[in-house]
Formats: structure tokens, sequence, C-alpha cells
């Protein structure tokens, strides 16, 4: 039988596979490669509604989002190198969506049943460890695959820390019989630096009159972080994980290649502003043949200026994008920092040739974000560039205008 170090990553040169080899060896973990025939092009094509500006080498298919009624960002990439699926996870709606409770649990039902017609990858990504990124119900989901997840040693807050291990002890012992216990090593005593000194344009922005009482909220961030950088040295190391029939990579800051296709993932990037208590996602950039597909995770944003300039600079074809939580406009989503977000977003969509962005997740949780958000849509119009809903991209209607009062597309 045919075996291959794998994954081939830039740190780790030794490991680098030329594009027959990885096949092979994907195949060796029981996955089929896909055969990319003429058909299956219809699957792929971006932008939707009569745009079709058809990629001959990266596909992308939605699979669940909040647009179709409950909350994931579950999106499976395809290259003629490989296939994967980032964050299969699934999880119903919050009380204040406008539908019923049965409504809510038959549409999370619905995602997770589409979740998993989808699994048939090679690679499965976790970007970070909150109930609608992955499946943690049932880790048999990750039979012969190969995980590459968010680094649970650090850049992590405490409950996603406990989940991760949670997940982690499941999955040694189901594709191990191990207790994780026997595999963690002792903790690593490292220096955390100030993460918003790697944020030079949210830190030098000029918040006029809101500067004082943004510098107290990042003085008592900047706390929270410390207190959390002090518990990662205190952590246990869970390692990456080589088990029969599940591999699991740290994908933080790392490249891998596979063939023509390379996976980059992004720095830990805050889950929302800075030093929010939510913690830490990270990004997926797929490239292929001159071809870039960004899936952002949770920035709930784009709050901060440096990942909106980041997002310009990497210049995908297409971005699959979290928007702002406009369901907790008031409450945890202040005036000016949803004016930010839509300075971000229109900023990205102005300065990116980005012909198609989906935006969806945290913003699809009330019937009014396309209100509140008007600047972006109209910013997309003025530049010929799509920006829309998962749902929307499926020919659908968002399931949060099907509440009463909302007509939905022309919003
Ligand atoms: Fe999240
Ligand atoms: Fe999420």
């Amino acid at each position: 039988m045919l075996y291959f170090n794998l994954p081939g990553c830039r740190s780790h040169p030794g490991h680098r596979l030329a594009g027959a080899a990885n096949r092979a060896r994907l195949f060796y973990w029981g996955q089929k490669i896909p055969k990319r025939e003429e058909s299956q092009e219809e699957t792929v094509g971006l932008g939707g509604k009569g745009r079709r500006s058809r990629r001959e080498k990266i596909s992308f298919q939605p699979i669940w989002f909040d647009s179709l009624g409950a909350k994931s960002t579950c999106t499976r990439v395809e290259t003629p190198d490989l296939s994967i699926l980032i964050d299969p996870g699934v999880a119903a709606m919050q009380a204040s969506f406008p539908a019923s409770k049965e409504e809510k649990r038959q549409w999370k039902a619905q995602g997770r049943k589409a979740i998993e017609e989808a699994s048939d990858v090679d690679i499965i990504v976790i970007s970070h460890y909150h109930h609608d990124h992955y499946i943690w119900e049932d880790v048999n989901f990750y039979r012969g695959k190969t995980i590459y997840a968010k680094d649970p040693n650090r850049f992590i807050n405490r409950s996603q820390r406990q989940r991760a291990e949670k997940f982690y002890q499941e999955i040694c012992s189901r594709f191990g019989e191990l207790k994780l216990d026997e595999v963690l090593s002792e903790a690593q005593e490292r220096k955390y630096p100030d993460p918003l000194d790697e944020l030079p344009l949210a830190r030098g922005k000029d918040f006029g009159d809101y500067r004082e009482r943004r510098e107290e909220l990042l003085r008592k961030g900047r706390k929270r972080f410390r207190r959390m950088a002090a518990e990662w040295n205190r952590y246990k190391v869970i390692p990456e994980l080589s088990l029969e029939g599940c591999r699991v990579f740290w994908a933080d800051s790392r490249e891998f290649r596979f063939g023509g296709t390379a996976i980059k993932f992004s720095r830990p990037l805050f889950h929302g502003i800075e030093y929010t208590g939510l913690g830490w996602v990270i990004a997926t950039v797929v490239t292929c043949g001159g071809e870039k597909l960004i899936h952002s995770s949770d920035l709930n944003g784009i709050y901060i200026e440096d990942y909106a300039r980041w997002l310009i600079e990497e210049d995908p074809d297409v971005l699959i994008l979290d928007g702002p939580p406009t369901y907790l406009r008031g409450y945890l989503l202040s005036e000016i920092n949803l004016r930010r977000c839509i300075d971000n977003i229109c900023e990205v969509i102005e300065e990116a040739s980005t012909e198609l962005i989906i935006l969806d997740h945290h913003l699809c949780r009330e019937p009014r974000f396309k209100e509140k958000l008007a600047r972006v849509y109209e910013t997309a119009r003025g530049e010929g560039k799509a920006v829309t809903t998962a749902a929307e991209y499926l020919g659908k209607v968002p399931k949060v205008f099907e509440a009463e009062g909302y007509g939905g597309l022309d919003v």
C-alpha cells in the first residue's frame, strides 16, 4: 500500500508532494477523488442570477448558511487536486429570529443533512470551536478525514479550549483508543505580544468623540488578553494527531500545498472587535491556477481595518464573508462599530477586484439587515460587483425575509 507524508507544507518542505502522489495519498485515506467532468461545472459558476463568471480551477458550493434558516458558514470547495469542506457545523437560530421553534429545528436538521451529504471530501477545515462551525456531537463524521483546525493551544478563549479538549478526547478515543491525557505534552511558556501592535490601521484610527470610551474598552480588553495568554502558558499542549482513520493538523498561519492547490490559513483573527471575549478564528485562502477563494470565518464585521486591508491585498475572486450582527444593534453592536463595519466592507468592494461576495452568517438573523447595510449594497451596484446572501446565490429567498411584512429580494 502506498503511503506518503502529508500534508505538503511550506514550513515542512520535505512533506511537499507532487499532484499525482498527493492524489494517491488521499485515496489511501479512503476518499474518492471526484473526477472533473464537464457537467460538474454546473455546480461551480461564480455569480448567480445571470452573472456567470465561471472559474476554471476552483469551484465552490455554499452548503448551509444562516440565510437558509440555521447558523452555519459551511462551504464546499473543489479544485482539480482535492475537495475541502470548510466549517461543517450547524446550530439553531436564536430566540429572536422570526420563526417558530419547530421551523428552526427543521432548518437545523436540513442543514445537518446537507453537511452530511457534502462530506465526501479529502479535507475538513475547522476555523474555531463554536458549535455552528464543526460537528461535535458525533466524531464518526471525521472518519477517514484529514482535519486542518484552529490551534486549540493558543489564541483561544476558555470555553473554546474546553470544547476543543472534549472534541479531541472524542477523536482520540474513537480513532486511536487513546485518552487525550495520554498524548498531551507539557505546557510551553511563550511570550505573547499585544495583538493590537499588529493592527496599525485599527490602532491609529480616529474615533472622534468615541475615542475615550474606546481607549477604556481597549484597556479592559488588553487586560483580558494578558489573562488569557497566561492561561495558554499553563495549558498542557494538545498535539497534532495522526490516528488510524483521522489526522489533525493545527492550521494557524500555515500554508499547505496539494499539487497545484495551495491552502493558506490566516494568523488568528479576532472573532469580532479588538480583544473580543469571543476569541479567535482562522480564515481559509484557497488558491489554484491563478484563482482564489477566501472563507473569512466569523469576523462579525469587518470591524477591523487591517483585516479589510488584508482582504484587499489578497484580492480573492470570491469572498465568503461574515457580516455584522445587526440583530444585536444597540446591544452588543454600537452605531459607531456598525458604521465601521460598513466602511470596511465598502472599502473591500471598491478596492479589491473580487467579483462575488457572499455576505451572510451573523448578518442574516433579522429581517432589516439590507436596510441597515444599504450603503454596502449601493456600493456593490455602483462597482458592478455581486454582494449576496448564500440563499440568494442559490436562487432562494433568505428565510428571515419570510417573516410577516418583509418581501425579500429587493429590500
Ligand atoms: Fe463563532
Ligand atoms: Fe459562527
